[in-house]
Parts: C-alpha cells; sequence; structure tokens
C-alpha cells in the first residue's frame, strides 16, 4: 500500500458518515451585492457565506468555489484546517476558462490556432496564476463538441471535430495539470461535461440531448475519452437530459463507460446544482433520492448553491438506501486528490508571491502570442491586408473597438481592465504619431433580451445614456470613415451574448452593426472588418462586399496589441476555422463530416432558397503566404487492418515573406459496415515556412486513425476498404491519393 492510500485509510477511519457527505460537497462562496445576488440566485447574500463558514466549521465541506482572493483562500482555509475536529483542507475550484488575471483569447479562438503548444502554454500560465492564488483545480476544458452555433457555450470549447477538439483536449489538460496531478504551479483539470451537453435541442441551453450511439462514441465522446487518457484529474457533469436519463444521474456514463471502460481514475463532480435538479427534472423523486441516485451513479462531489442533496446522505445510509462502502469509495476518490495536490503539506498560499505571479508580464506575452495565432483571416481581396504603413489616416468604427471588457470576452471574473488593450489602443500604440487615428462607435451598446446570468459580477458595459443620439452618432462614424485612408470596423456580439445561458435564435449582427457596416463601405473608403466573436455570425453580406475580414474572436488581455501586429504584417495570420461557418441560421446543424448520401452530387444544393454549403469552411484561413502543396504519397499501395500507411506531402510558401500554415489530412473510407463521413480530420500540423521554403509533412495513419464504432456491430471496428487521402489547408483541399486495406 502506499503512503497516499495508507493517509486515506487513516482518515477515512475516523470520519462520520455526516462528515464524508461534507468531503463529497462543494459550496459556491459569493458575497454579492444584496440586489444582484437575491433576484438572480434566490439567495440571501448574508446567509450564504454564514452557512458555508459553519459548515467548514463543522469540517463537513469537501470544496470551495468562486473565491479567488488569495488572502480569503487563506482565511477559508484556516476554518477547515484549525477549525474542526480533522482539520482536512479544502480544495478551491474556479472556473478558470482561459485564463485567470491574464485573459488568453476564448477557448474556440484558443482552437482555431490549431496550434497545441500555444495552446498547453495558455493553460499553463492560467494554472500558474490560479495555482499562486490558492485555486487548485479548474472546471475546465470544456470539451464539448458543438455543431449549433446557437448554443453560446460554443465559445467555450474547440468547434465541431472530435479529432480537433481530442488534441485540444490533451493540450489543456497538460497546460493545467502538467504530465501529473499535483506538480507545482499547476492545477486540477476538469474536463467537462460529460456528455453530449453541446447537442442541445434548438441550440437551447440545458434543453435536452438525444443522441445516437453511432455519434456519441464517433463525434461526442472521443474528447472526454482523450483527456481521460491524459490523466485528468477530474470530469464534470452535464445538466441535461442523454437520451432520457438526466447525466448527473447516469450510471452509465459515470460508472459503466467513464469507470469500467475508460479506467477514469480522478473524481467527477455535478455540474452546479445538478443533483439538487434530478429531482427537477422529475427523475429523482425528491432531494433525498436525488442525492442517492447521483452518488450511486458515480458522482463523487456535488456541486452547490445551497441545500446539498448530499446532505440527506447520511440519512440515507441509515435507511439502506445507499451503502456505507459506496459512499466510503467516493470519499477516498477526493481525500486522494487532496493528498496528491500536497494540501495537507501546505494548503495556504503565499499572498505576496501571488501578487507577483499575477503581475508577470510574461504572461501577458503569452497571451498576445496566443492572440496571434488564433486570429483567422476570412477574405483578403487585393490584399488590402497587411495594411500599408505609409497610410496617412485610419478610421476606427463600432461599438467594439474599444471596449476593454468585450476584448476579454465572457467567462473572466479577475481581470484587469487597466492593461486590457482594446483594437483602439492596439493600433494607436503601433502607429504613434505616424498615422492619424480616428474613432466612433457608431451606434449604442445592444441588450439582450433577458439579463445574463454573468450581469451581476460587474464589468459589463452600461446601457446608453440618457439621451444617447444614435442617429447622430452613426452619422458621425460615417464621416470619419469617409475621411480617412482605411476604416477598420469592428463588429461581433457583446460579450454577455455569448457563454452560458446565451442561445440565440439567430445569427445577426446585433443592433444597428450591419446597417452602420453598410453605410462605411458606401463610403468607398476601403474596410476592414474586425469580427469579435465566439460562433459564426452572418457575414454573407460582408463576405461578397468588404474586401478583407479578419476573425479576432475575444482575443483577451493582450487583444488590441497582436491585432494591430496582424492587421500592419508584423507577424502572417495563421488561425483556422474549427468549425464550418454557416451563411445562414437556417443550415444549422452544418458540419464537413458529413455522408455521401444517395445524392451526394447535389450536396451544394439542398435548400431552394439558400446554397446548402457553409460560407466558410471547416479548417479555413487565409494567410500572407502562399503556399502551395504537391508530392502527396502514400508509402504503401495496401496494408492490413493493423497497419499504418505514412502519408507525405510537400508545402511550400512562394510568398516573400514568412508565415505559418496549419497542414491538414483528411481520410475517407469508401465502404464498410457503415456509411462513413465524406472525410474527416485526421492529422494536422502548424508549420512555419521562411519565404519560398519547401517542407515535408509526414502524417502517420494507422488503426486509431481508421477505426470507428460501427451501429451494424454495435463496437468498434476496422473494414476492410479503400480509403482517400486529401491535405490541404482546409477541409476542401483536392490534393489526393489513396491506399487499399485488405484482409481480416
Ligand atoms: C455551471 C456551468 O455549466 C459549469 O460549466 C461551471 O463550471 C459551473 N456553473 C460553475 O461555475
Amino acid at each position: 500500500m502506499d503512503a497516499t492510500s495508507a493517509r486515506v485509510d487513516e482518515l477515512m477511519s475516523q470520519l462520520t458518515t455526516a462528515e464524508k457527505a461534507g468531503q463529497l460537497t462543494q459550496y459556491f462562496y459569493f458575497r454579492l451585492p444584496a440586489t444582484d445576488a437575491e433576484p438572480a440566485l434566490g439567495l440571501d447574500p448574508d446567509a450564504q457565506p454564514r452557512m458555508v463558514e459553519e459548515a467548514l466549521e463543522r469540517g463537513e465541506v469537501g470544496s470551495l468555489l468562486f473565491v479567488t482572493d488569495p488572502g480569503e483562500i487563506n482565511r477559508l482555509q484556516r476554518l477547515a484546517v484549525s477549525g474542526n475536529r480533522l482539520g482536512i483542507p479544502v480544495l478551491f475550484g474556479f472556473d478558470v476558462i482561459h485564463g485567470l488575471r491574464t485573459i488568453f483569447p476564448v477557448p474556440i479562438a484558443m482552437a482555431a490556432s490549431w496550434d497545441l503548444e500555444t495552446i498547453e502554454r495558455g493553460q499553463s500560465v492560467a494554472a500558474r496564476e490560479a495555482r499562486a492564488a490558492g485555486i487548485h483545480w479548474a472546471f475546465a476544458p470544456m470539451v464539448d463538441i458543438a455543431r449549433d452555433p446557437r448554443w453560446g457555450r460554443m465559445i467555450e470549447g474547440a468547434g465541431e471535430d472530435p479529432f480537433l477538439g481530442a488534441a485540444v483536449a490533451v493540450a489543456q489538460v497538460r497546460g493545467f495539470q502538467g504530465t501529473d496531478v499535483g506538480q507545482p504551479d499547476r492545477i486540477v483539470a476538469g474536463p467537462k461535461h460529460f456528455g453530449g451537453y453541446g447537442a442541445a435541442l434548438g441550440g437551447r441551453d440545458y434543453d435536452e440531448v438525444n443522441l445516437s450511439e453511432y455519434e456519441l462514441w464517433n463525434v461526442y465522446f472521443p474528447p472526454f475519452k482523450a483527456a481521460v487518457d491524459a490523466g485528468a484529474g477530474n470530469v464534470m457533469t452535464a445538466y441535461m437530459a442523454l437520451n432520457g436519463v438526466p447525466a448527473s444521474g447516469s450510471r452509465w456514463l459515470f460508472t459503466e463507460v467513464l469507470r469500467e471502460l475508460w479506467g477514469f481514475e480522478g473524481f467527477v463532480v455535478s455540474d452546479a446544482n445538478a443533483v439538487r435538479n434530478l429531482a427537477t427534472h422529475g427523475f429523482a423523486a425528491d432531494q433525498a433520492d436525488a442525492g442517492v441516485r447521483a452518488v450511486t451513479a458515480g458522482v463523487d462531489m456535488e456541486m452547490a448553491i445551497a441545500d446539498p442533496a448530499y446532505a440527506h446522505l447520511p440519512d440515507a445510509v441509515n435507511a439502506g438506501a445507499v451503502s456505507e462502502d459506496v459512499i466510503d469509495s467516493r470519499v477516498r476518490r477526493v481525500l486522494e486528490a487532496k493528498l496528491r495536490l500536497g494540501l495537507f503539506d501546505n494548503p495556504y498560499v503565499d499572498e505576496e508571491r501571488a501578487r507577483a505571479v499575477l503581475a508577470d508580464p510574461q504572461h501577458r506575452e503569452a497571451a498576445r502570442v496566443a492572440a496571434e495565432r488564433s486570429a483567422v483571416l476570412l477574405r483578403n481581396e487585393g490584399d488590402l491586408l497587411p495594411l500599408d504603413g505609409a497610410l496617412a489616416s485610419l478610421a476606427v468604427i463600432g461599438p467594439l473597438a474599444d471596449s476593454k471588457r468585450d476584448t476579454l470576452g465572457p467567462w473572466v471574473f479577475d481581470f484587469d481592465l487597466a492593461e486590457t488593450v482594446t483594437v483602439l489602443d492596439g493600433i494607436r500604440r503601433k502607429v504613434g504619431d505616424r498615422v492619424s487615428v480616428d474613432h466612433a462607435p457608431g451606434v449604442g451598446v445592444a441588450q439582450r433580451l433577458s439579463p445574463s446570468i454573468f450581469d451581476m459580477f460587474g464589468g459589463n458595459r452600461p446601457a446608453d445614456p440618457e439621451g444617447f443620439d444614435e442617429d447622430a452618432e452613426f452619422g458621425r462614424a460615417v464621416r470619419i470613415a469617409a475621411d480617412a485612408g482605411v476604416a477598420v470596423v469592428v463588429v461581433g456580439e457583446w460579450q454577455n451574448m455569448i457563454g452560458e445561458q446565451a442561445s440565440r435564435s439567430s445569427l445577426d449582427l446585433p443592433g444597428r452593426q450591419l446597417e452602420l457596416l453598410q453605410a462605411v463601405v458606401a463610403t468607398g473608403t476601403p474596410v476592414v472588418l474586425l469580427v469579435m466573436n465566439g460562433r459564426p455570425l452572418d457575414l454573407r453580406w460582408a463576405a461578397d462586399n468588404v474586401p478583407a475580414i479578419l476573425d479576432i474572436w475575444y482575443p483577451g488581455t493582450s487583444g488590441g496589441t497582436a491585432v494591430a501586429d496582424l492587421l500592419f504584417g508584423d507577424v502572417s495570420p495563421s488561425g483556422k476555422l474549427p468549425f464550418s461557418w454557416p451563411r445562414t441560421v437556417g443550415q444549422v446543424p452544418i458540419v464537413y463530416s458529413h455522408t455521401r448520401s444517395h445524392e451526394p452530387d447535389n450536396q451544394g444544393r439542398r435548400y431552394w432558397d439558400e446554397a446548402s454549403t457553409p460560407l466558410f469552411p471547416f479548417g479555413y484561413g487565409l494567410s500572407y503566404g502562399t503556399f502551395a502543396y504537391s508530392d502527396l504519397t502514400v508509402d504503401r499501395p495496401s496494408i492490413t487492418p493493423d497497419a499504418t500507411v505514412t502519408v507525405s506531402v510537400r508545402v511550400s510558401n512562394h510568398a516573400d515573406r514568412e508565415a505559418a500554415e496549419v497542414v491538414q489530412l483528411y481520410l475517407h473510407q469508401r465502404h464498410g459496415s457503415a456509411a462513413r463521413p465524406v472525410r474527416e480530420l485526421k492529422g494536422f500540423r502548424r508549420v512555419v515556412l521562411a519565404a519560398g521554403a519547401t517542407q515535408e509533412v509526414r502524417f502517420a495513419l494507422g488503426p486509431d486513425e481508421r477505426r470507428y464504432w460501427s451501429t451494424t456491430h454495435r463496437d468498434w471496428v476496422l473494414d476492410s476498404s479503400t480509403f482517400d487521402v486529401w491535405v490541404g489547408g482546409d477541409s476542401t483541399a483536392e490534393l489526393t491519393a489513396s491506399f487499399e486495406v485488405t484482409g481480416r
């Protein structure tokens, strides 16, 4: 028996059932102004923290979330460690989604970099800041596949594709955790929300999900499996019902798949109040039943705002509704995590060091590089970009151009607005006095019909002041644009329009932004459109009428600096879309990896009122480089199912400047026990090519890349078939080769 198990045994032997239930409980801890807390959460703002502190004093809290101040973390930890009988330290968890103090581009943007090193580095910076502040565990990465952009949480994931999603999941787990739970400057990663959350009916957050086994195994599960294989120490449940069973009470998900099949060894946490909500769903009879069902299903810890269902577990044990052994096995996992994190040796945080780490300039630098690499150049007619340095004047137009809070995006709480660089700031700093820069928002702040649950955390753009005259502002913006050499127009969604509970029924630009863009274009001034978004928006008009379009997402703390570097060509855009960009909301869901169907030649004409192809395909993104692909070869014409072929291709950059390209490999199986997608991503590599340089890139295609879950066999299969390979710069790549798999 190793030292950890021995210590866990020793603790277990002393815990009462109530203390065990406490270890399985995670409480929110926040002090919100009464005006916000009461209506939004139904909480008495004083009673909630008091209740948590009393539970800490009784030794009945396993974990807390939403505390980020190091001093406050120490104070609460002291209540846990010295305030009660056994003094078991508390785990502090938090939504460290794209940074703590240094805010990186939003997750969908990071995925658009297709740059696994940058993604890993981003989460390692986030981990370093979080750990220094006293946070031990991130509720991230979100690895839910998202194919419906009406769903606001698409922004938190890596898009539509399971192969890219799995690679990004692994990079994030490594970034947060390092190679193992408990390394210095690292925190536990908690991939979420298991499973299928991204397929909410109608894109409506929390609504039911109905997915076939074929889609679950082949599309929705692979990023979770990859995160588990990478050693993730935690997994979070999902809110919605999957095929009729609320995920947070699903024994199939948390015991059969996660533990028994995948060998997950960490601990599972419910999403917030998701255990209680098993009763709300009409699944559990009451709170006691909800607790029993969740813990039995394999949900080790309950995340609760107040009144945890797990508080009923001691009575349930007494009544024989759940055995003490089941409870013990769950508690062991929680204690093991605390031991592996070293919390028993050192539960407190060094507040002075925290201040230094949070201010580390290298972190802001890493965020800048990430923002540069995640931007996607969607259009560049006549090489309008990069901008000519000799330009005399620039107009920077749009409501998001100088909004610090929107530049950061959603899911941030500890940001520093003072150091956040907007697009306008970045451009001004770059051009100094050389270019005259004028700015106008042009339109007012667009509002949601209902407020966002995050509005209470502050920092939002206030509504337009009384008497704001949008027509006058609009006219002023257009005049400024008319007088400038180039107009940079920044449009998109305000950050509280995307994220949790931020689903939409349309993909239109909110407010009068399209009208503003059209009026600026009508002036005849060349326009560069910058899009701030976490989901594809309806850009049909822009794609036909605006010469240059750069998707900058919500680029984070150093975003404006990165954008200016991209606009003026210090660095070339290299991001690629992690989703198929629809023309209109009526096309969703739209994916590149659809099946051939019985009428493949008519794929682009499935609707009579609009093309059924995407506006921009999956994997797409332009560059200031000029890339050419040649010499695609597969080293063996024919292999057995267990063997591997090597695919190689030559990539050249014919431009007179350095640029990075994401080389992508797609695979198609011509026939087999199921009709397989027309093509699926099975390899990618980001390469940096100097002017005129050529590089050979190789990919291995083995059983892992060809295996799929077949409805015919209700199992994983490796078919004998003919396989087509394409390699290129996006999912429409045309350079192709093939090979055979024969036998068995
Ligand atoms: C609910 C969200 O679904 C989840 O992703 C998040 O981690 C928790 N709230 C905690 O904030």
